[in-house]
């Protein structure tokens, strides 16, 4: 992992699930896929399903042999942090 990378909420997240702005957490790694999304193999419409979102069981189902590190491995934002549960505490 070479440059700045930061850690991603899952609200930051959510922000980059337009065409011309694609965020997408895989095994717990985020990743800027705006450039890539023209050469998905599955197409762009199939690859906007995980726009936005920890899309890793989407990835698994369909595709679990592909080498996502190598491949996207320039395209690393930073890592997904884990979302917590905000307790409602009883009055
Ligand atoms: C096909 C990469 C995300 C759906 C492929 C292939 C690659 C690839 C390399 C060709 C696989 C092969 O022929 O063995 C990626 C990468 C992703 C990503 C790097 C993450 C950025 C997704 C997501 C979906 C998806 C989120 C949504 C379900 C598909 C489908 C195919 C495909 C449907 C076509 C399968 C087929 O026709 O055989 N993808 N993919 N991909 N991908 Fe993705």
């Amino acid at each position: 992992l070479k440059g700045r990378k930061i850690e991603v909420t899952i609200e930051e997240l959510q922000k980059h699930s337009q065409i011309d702005d694609i965020w997408m957490a895989i095994k717990g790694v985020v990743y800027n896929v705006t450039s890539y999304v023209e050469y998905h193999p599955g197409g762009a419409d199939e690859l906007l399903r995980g726009a936005g979102k920890d899309a890793t069981d989407l990835f698994n189902e369909v595709h679990r042999w592909v080498n996502i590190e190598s491949m996207l491995s320039k395209c690393v934002v930073g890592k997904l942090l884990p979302s917590f549960i905000k307790p409602v505490l009883p009055s």
